[in-house]
């Protein structure tokens, strides 16, 4: 009821704020002027289509995804030991289309085929799921500028994105012309990555990175410094936008960072995350957002400078998969979100966090998806500039910190909200919110320990 209560409460303050543009209006201050209207976006992820999805007594054979365990309780919107069944992805695409919010852009990082054994795909499997959710999006979506970034998933055999041009590369070139630049698809068919400015956003750039080149199972890239040379490319681009005074979304699917749920491991090789952190903190005060997928669950991170100051916002965001392992206790429901930015200097406000009750989905035959949560009015903070989220990590930290609970209670999009993260378990969440680099991170769960003992 809560909920229901807060989602009521933020359509009508959206309708209360209408402009002629049909956006809800920026708060005043902050160097914008007061009348401007709030720009917003969305973020989608890990879709992970299972075409083979279907409804059937043996409860085995419901998804090839599932790979011959039983499917827990499968319905016609998913079950959580399968990837998603296409009703689940076009429940969420038709929920964004109707749902009143009018945005300028989405962004998409990846991940479209399902988790099955590479033997049950093919480079021509992969190609056609990308192909067959490109086109969903495009027919339910055709006046909106769509960015995505590859996943480690967008790949045949997965994981093994190559440094050269390749079919697939050359396929999501073609597929994507609709929303890139030829300099983008340039790019985009040699390394998998591409840069392109926002149509309707003056000095805007997302940079699409093709982090999955510094996925640890990469075999293509061992050894590698600069894997197609992409951080070379990413500088200079980097560069670029300095010298033209535009600002920076930087997308793509594995992110940055230590995993939260797991000690001392980056979710790239250690090496790449160091190369990566290096370059953000240097070009910090032009990046505006980072935005990732992969993780499938919802989670926040602050860069800081070298000194300890925060300086950049990055957020992971939920998968539309519900999928887990049998062994798994906990997975997330399905998640959509959407973002608020000052439209004069991309500066992110807030954002509102969508999802499924799958069980109730399924139990009702209907998708009701709905608000959980907006992110300021959660947490009480200001908007979601690093300082704001640096402050919100460290309330974290206090033990039994209330917003903590919610945190992790989010962390699986409201999937079970008996679950408790332990002291070791908060540690890692904490720390890898607040630590991105080595050095930091390894000081970060020391620190902890002392402070909070074991
Ligand atoms: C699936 O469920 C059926 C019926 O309960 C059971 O007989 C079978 O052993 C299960 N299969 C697996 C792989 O767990
Ligand atoms: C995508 O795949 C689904 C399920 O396999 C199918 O029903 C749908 O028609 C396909 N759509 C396109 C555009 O290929
Ligand atoms: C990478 O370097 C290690 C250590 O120098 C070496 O043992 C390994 O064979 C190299 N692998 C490749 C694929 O070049
Ligand atoms: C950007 O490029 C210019 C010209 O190539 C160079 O002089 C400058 O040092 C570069 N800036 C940074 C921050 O690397
Ligand atoms: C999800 O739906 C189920 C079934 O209707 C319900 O029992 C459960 O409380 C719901 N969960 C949340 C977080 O609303
Ligand atoms: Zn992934
Ligand atoms: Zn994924």
């Amino acid at each position: 009821m809560a909920l229901l209560g807060a989602f009521l409460c933020c359509v009508l303050a959206a309708w209360h704020c209408r402009t002629g543009l049909g956006l809800p209006l920026a708060p005043a201050g902050g160097g914008c002027p007061a009348a401007a209207a709030v720009g917003q976006f969305w973020h989608v992820t890990d879709l992970h289509l299972d075409p083979s999805y279907h409804i059937t007594d043996d409860h085995t054979k419901v998804c090839s995804s599932s790979k011959g365990a039983n499917a827990s309780n499968p319905g016609p919107f998913g079950d959580v030991l399968c990837d998603s069944p296409y009703q689940l992805i076009l429940s969420a695409f038709d929920f964004i289309k109707n749902s009143g919010q009018e945005a300028s852009f989405m962004i998409w990082t990846g991940d479209s085929p399902p988790h099955v054994p590479v033997s049950e795909l093919s480079t021509e499997t992969v190609i056609k799921v990308i192909s067959n959710m490109t086109m969903t999006i495009q027919s339910l979506f055709p006046n909106l500028q769509v960015f995505p970034a590859l996943g480690n998933h967008d790949y045949w055999p997965q994981d093994q994105l190559p440094i050269v041009t390749s079919e697939v590369y050359n396929a999501v070139a073609n597929l994507w012309k609709p929303w890139l630049d030829e300099e983008a698809i340039s790019t985009l068919r040699k390394g998998g990555f591409y840069s392109q400015k926002v149509t309707s956003n003056p000095n805007l750039r997302i940079i699409s990175l093709n982090t999955n080149l510094y996925y640890g199972p990469n075999v293509m890239t061992l050894n590698k410094t600069d894997p197609a040379n992409q951080f070379e490319w990413l500088e200079e681009t980097l560069n670029s936008s300095q010298q033209n005074k535009e600002k920076v979304y930087i997308i793509a699917h594995i992110p940055v960072g230590y995993l939260p749920f797991s000690s001392g491991i980056t979710a790239m090789r250690q090496y790449y995350n160091e190369k990566l952190i290096d370059i953000f903190r240097r070009y910090s005060n032009i990046i505006a957002g980072q935005f990732y997928g992969h993780n499938h669950k919802d989670s926040l991170m602050v860069l800081s400078d070298k000194k300890g100051s925060p300086v950049n916002s990055l957020f992971v965001a939920p998968a539309v998969t519900p999928v887990k392992g049998v062994l798994e206790k906990e997975t997330n429901n399905p998640g959509v979100r959407l973002f608020q930015y000052k439209p004069c200097d991309y500066t992110l406000l807030d954002m509102l966090q969508y999802y499924l009750n799958l069980t109730d989905a399924n139990l009702k035959g209907d998708a009701n998806w709905k608000l959980e949560y907006i992110l300021t009015q959660t947490y009480d903070i200001e908007d979601l500039q690093p300082k704001s989220l640096y402050g919100l990590a460290k309330q974290f930290a206090i033990p039994d910190s209330k917003q903590f609970i919610k945190y992790y209670n989010y962390f699986f999009v409201n999937y079970d909200s008996s679950v408790i993260c332990d002291k070791k378990c908060k540690a890692l969440q904490v720390c890898a919110i607040m630590n991105l680099d080595y050095v930091s991170y390894v000081d970060c769960l020391k620190q902890y320990y002392i402070k909070y003992g074991h």
